[in-house]
């Protein structure tokens, strides 16, 4: 058995590895025993940075987290009913789960759980051999790799393997997963994984939407999302969730586009191109079919709502007020997009200039101002300061002073 106390040195950031010591400890005090698991370790092995800690524990891992919690400073913010907990703190989390063995009643369905006493019976339930190792941090065996399906080597031999052949059955987002660890780390699937995909990709059809979504979220969040979905759509894997992701009409240059973009936004902007394409009848199909909700909604909506404004947005001198009216209601992300794939420079550069600029404008009057002024409370007063921010977006009011006067001016008007 390899023993990785060097490795988790080197390669684990200094306060997540005093945390782990902590963790150990406590798990000793309460005779249970507790492993790092899943993608940490893929992560630890591979040299790579960690920012998510998943720990396990054979044992009472309720009564674990919440000690942990109050040992770290930290505080429970999600239980579930797999006996999992997060722990939360300023710019960091811990998932402790208990060692479990999964059953599913039928292809696709949440699994029922059962306590096991071994990590390696809740090692072999997982999806890739790359993510079914873990590290003990007891202090007795601290370091130990637990490693009963061979994940190590296949990291070295850069393979992404499900672990059973049932296993696409039980949980179709595997496909999905597999594909997403496949292009993220460069490693090819393995070619009895990959013939199991076209079996079983009928039981994503019946997977429920918002399970389906999870992991598209995960797929959006890397940082190359085209060659996952690119790759998922050659294997049947999108068409499969559903027709509207056929991607026949998506022109997938379009979504490479994204990794020009790495804001914050970036994983609703590639929703967005993504969706672009896709007639506005089908976008409301696949937000039903991925029970889909907040911002993922409005961002397809938008983007659709967009498409809608493009002959409008290529006319020649528009004012900044009328661009102003016509964006400021939509979602950054279909902006940002539509700023990418647009293949008129009079679009482009009008949702630049709202992005960049005109969005930030606004009069220094408010309501209360007006009011001050002699104004009378009332609709009025909306009028009023519509009319202020659009002389403001146009540049005609400069000064707070220039924006009285020109209210005081209304006043007469009344
Ligand atoms: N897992 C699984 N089947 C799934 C989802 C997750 O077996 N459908 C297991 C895997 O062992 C995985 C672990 O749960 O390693 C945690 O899953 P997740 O948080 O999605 O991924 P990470 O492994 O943490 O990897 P990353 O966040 O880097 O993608």
């Amino acid at each position: 058995m390899s023993n990785l106390t060097k490795i988790l040195k080197k390669n684990f950031d200094a306060s997540y590895h005093q945390q782990l010591i902590l963790a150990g400890d406590l798990a000793d005090s309460m005779n249970s025993k507790v492993y790092l698991v899943g993608g940490a370790v893929r992560d630890v092995l591979l040299g790579k940075s960690v920012n998510d800690i998943d720990l396990v524990v054979v044992g009472d891992s309720e009564d674990f987290a919440d000690q942990l919690a109050i040992k770290l400073g930290g505080e429970i913010t999600a239980r579930s009913q797999f006996l999992t907990a997060k722990i939360s703190f300023s710019d960091f989390s811990i998932d402790v789960a208990s060692a479990r063995r999964d059953y599913y009643p039928y292809p696709g369905s949440l699994p029922q759980v059962n306590l096991v006493k071994s990590i390696d019976q809740d090692l072999v339930r997982r999806d890739i051999s790359i993510n079914a190792m873990a590290i003990s941090i007891n202090r007795n065996t601290w370091g130990d790799l637990i490693d009963p399906m061979n994940g190590e080597d296949d990291l070295y031999q850069r393979k992404v393997r499900i672990l059973y052949k049932r296993s696409f059955r039980d949980d179709p987002t595997r496909m999905l997963r597999v594909v997403l660890y496949s292009q993220r780390l460069g490693f090819p699937i393995d070619e009895n994984t990959k013939d199991l995909i076209p079996k079983n990709l009928r039981y994503l059809r019946r997977m429920a939407g918002w399970r389906i979504f999870i992991t598209f979220k995960h797929i959006l969040r890397e940082s190359d999302p085209h060659k996952i979905l690119d790759e998922a759509h050659s294997l049947g894997i999108l068409r499969s969730i559903h027709s509207s992701l056929e991607l026949e009409n998506v022109d997938l240059d379009q979504l490479k586009l994204i990794t020009k973009f790495d804001g914050e936004n970036s994983h609703f902007v590639m929703l967005s191109i993504l969706v672009s394409s896709l007639a506005e009848l089908d976008s409301k199909k696949l937000i039903r079919r991925l029970k889909m909700t907040g911002r993922w909604i409005r961002v397809i909506n938008d983007t659709q709502s967009l498409k809608k404004l493009v002959k409008v947005m290529s006319a020649e001198d528009l004012l900044n007020s009328k661009i102003f009216d016509l964006l400021s209601n939509l979602d950054v992300a279909s902006l940002e997009a539509m700023y990418l794939i647009s293949d008129s420079d009079l679009v482009r550069s009008n949702i630049r200039l709202f992005l960049d600029k005109l969005r930030f404008l606004a009069p220094e009057l408010n309501g209360d101002d007006l009011i001050k002024l002699g104004f009378p409370e009332g609709p009025y007063i909306g009028k009023v300061l519509k009319n202020l921010e659009n002389l403001v977006i146009d540049g005609i009011v400069k000064t707070r002073e220039d924006e009285v006067n020109f209210a005081r001016g209304t006043l007469t008007d009344l």
